[in-house]
């Protein structure tokens, strides 16, 4: 590998919809070219989403090290949860089927936490002190934590008990879409919402993520939270420019 190719990894992100992959350059902290996708198997169990990410590899003719990310709670490569994707990941060691199935370096991580250490890299959250909370707003909620920069890894804030239920079930961008709640109404329960994240850990900046922070201007206004609240500025590639930088750096 020359110089310049020594800042290429592969990144993957994997969904409960679609499984995407794009060549990142972790210096510039951006897609070098456009992201492949797959759809995600139905049902998503492991062995049928490791089949998909070697379609990925294979793709690109990928033969370094590959940073990927997962919807789920993930401690050294293995699954601890499954909220959004099939129940049979929990206890799965998806690093190592993945490595397994081809034959390459994986690293596997949460997937706020990678767009999380993205935003904090090179967007939103860069060069900020203090405690940060990055909040995916998705299927799901997904959270990354950071104080002083460095990550608490695993959060899961999107599974707090709010308003009986998981918080995700009451404020997540597909809750908004099932129930065809209007801006104003979902807005103002992302921000009961934040609210209550605001009284527990008291962050100094709140960065939202997730395919919906583009739409930032139909519903930010309905917060009233102290902290600071902010787009993210990476949008849909935040996990997977993320996940290839913990690739890089572990490697
Ligand atoms: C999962 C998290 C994930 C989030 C966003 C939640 O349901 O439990 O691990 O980060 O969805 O995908």
């Amino acid at each position: 590998m020359g110089k310049k190719d020594a800042n290429i990894v592969l990144g993957i992100d994997i969904g409960g919809s679609g499984i995407k992959g794009a060549l990142v350059d972790v210096e510039a902290g951006e897609l070098v070219e456009d992201r492949y996708r797959i759809p995600t198997p139905q049902p998503s169990k492991p062995k049928k989403v490791a089949k998909v990410v070697k379609q990925i590899t294979d793709h690109f003719s990928w033969d370094g090290p590959v940073g990927a990310t997962f919807p789920a709670i993930l401690r050294d490569g293995v699954a601890y949860s499954a909220a959004n994707v099939h129940k049979k990941w929990v206890g799965t060691d998806g690093r190592t089927l993945f490595e397994e199935r081809t034959g390459l370096r994986f690293e596997l991580i949460n997937d706020a936490d990678a767009a999380g250490i993205a935003e904090m890299t090179y967007g939103a959250g860069k060069g900020r002190k203090g405690t940060v909370l990055m909040l995916t707003l998705g299927t799901g909620i997904g959270s990354a934590l950071f104080y002083d920069g460095v990550l608490v890894p695993n959060t899961e804030l999107g599974h707090l008990i709010f308003k009986g239920s998981d918080a995700e079930h009451y404020a997540a961008e597909s809750v908004r879409d099932d129930k065809d709640l209007s801006w104003k109404k979902w807005g103002k329960r992302v921000g009961r919402y934040l609210d209550h994240v605001e009284f527990l850990f008291s962050p100094d900046l709140i960065i939202i993520g997730g395919g919906v922070s583009k739409k930032h201007e139909k519903y930010f206004r309905y917060f009233d939270t102290e902290a600071q609240v902010v787009p993210a500025e990476m949008l849909n590639e935040a996990g997977i420019i993320g996940a290839a930088l913990v690739a890089h750096r572990n490697g």
